[in-house]
């Protein structure tokens, strides 16, 4: 994978992210999320990618730009054929209402390493490099905190686990609590939470929580290049999801296995994401007169470099799209 490439993405989260950070605050989350797919697919035209989306905007019949199966990118000869799992607005609600933690993400593998999931639900679980290879989706949450406080060498008590904020979770919420451990509720864009367990002073050690399964390969994504451990598992949620897995290729195994990071994204990847709202691990985009300034996160999974970039948007120059 060249890493050129993790600059030429920014490039694309970046646009996305200020284009519906305009839409911060008005209530229209459908905008905002029109905003960020529109600007993320003409950011694409002027890479040098021959790209397919794996992870996108939906099905091709629900879904008329960024769908699963969409070719993106210049696709010159010689262009690298990378798989790409995007998310131009995670947490549309966040945007739509002013919360903090909405970002514009962008995952990338060499073409066949990304797991082409369903847009169903998936069992999720995560932890920063301190509990790698000490979680498991097989274990109860009791049973992951001890071994989490083991490795880290604290109580379960010192633990904080981020929870998506739901009824589905009420019994995980109270075992957890009953264990000792602090909890943090949120109510959207799990994407930050689960990558918010490798950074040292967010406040949150573990992320358990059944939610979107794109989010899921996004965050697995960036947790193999943060060298944090992730575990996911599908939660369908009806047989027609089911029989579409099926058709994308799901072996009866694959329906309910437990998938490692490592499975769900093979071989070298990287991940960018721009911040929209403020969040646990970026700023949101910040408006001023002719121009904005927004916050990005670069990540490659060969290297484990960690690039935090900022930029300030001119406005005069390059109008807002
Ligand atoms: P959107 O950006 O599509 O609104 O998703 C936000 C999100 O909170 C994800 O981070 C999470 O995985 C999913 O929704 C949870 O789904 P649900 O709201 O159905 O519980």
């Amino acid at each position: 994978m060249d890493r050129n490439l993790a600059l030429e993405m920014v490039r694309v989260t970046e646009r996305a992210a200020v284009a519906c950070a305009r839409w911060t605050g008005k209530g229209d989350k459908d905008a905002a999320d029109q905003a960020a797919v529109d600007a993320m697919r003409r950011a694409f035209d002027g890479i040098g990618i021959a790209g397919e989306v794996v992870i996108g905007e939906g099905e091709r019949d629900e879904a008329p730009m960024l769908y699963i199966g969409e070719r993106v990118g210049r696709a010159a000869p010689g262009d690298p054929e990378v798989a790409i799992a995007l998310d131009p607005l995670e947490g549309t609600n966040l945007c739509a209402f002013g919360k903090p933690g909405a970002l514009a993400v962008i995952a990338i593998g060499n073409k066949g390493c990304l797991m082409n999931a369903p847009d169903s639900y998936m069992d999720k679980i995560a932890v920063g490099p301190a509990g790698k290879g000490c979680i498991s989706l097989e274990k109860s949450p009791t049973e992951n905190l001890k071994a989490v406080a083991n490795a880290k060498g604290c109580q379960v008590e010192d633990l904080t686990v981020a929870i998506l904020e739901r009824p589905r979770h009420q019994a995980m919420i109270d075992e957890i609590r009953a264990a000792g451990a602090m909890v943090r509720l949120f109510s959207d864009g799990d994407v930050n939470f689960a990558l918010a367990t490798c950074k040292d002073d967010s406040g949150v050690d573990l992320f358990m929580s059944t939610g979107g399964a794109p989010e899921g390969v996004l965050a697995a994504v960036a947790m193999r290049c943060l060298g944090g451990d992730f575990q996911g598992r599908m939660a369908w949620r009806n047989d027609d999801e089911i029989e579409r897995a099926r058709d994308m290729g799901f072996s009866e195994a694959d329906l309910t296995r437990i998938w490692s990071c490592e499975e769900i994204a093979a071989g070298d990847v990287l991940f960018c994401a721009t911040g929209v709202t403020g969040g646990p691990m970026l700023p949101g985009v910040d408006f001023f007169g002719g121009g904005a300034t927004s916050h990005s996160l670069v990540l490659r999974s060969r290297t484990g470099t960690i690039r935090r970039i900022e930029t300030i948007h001119d406005f005069t120059r390059r109008p807002l799209e």
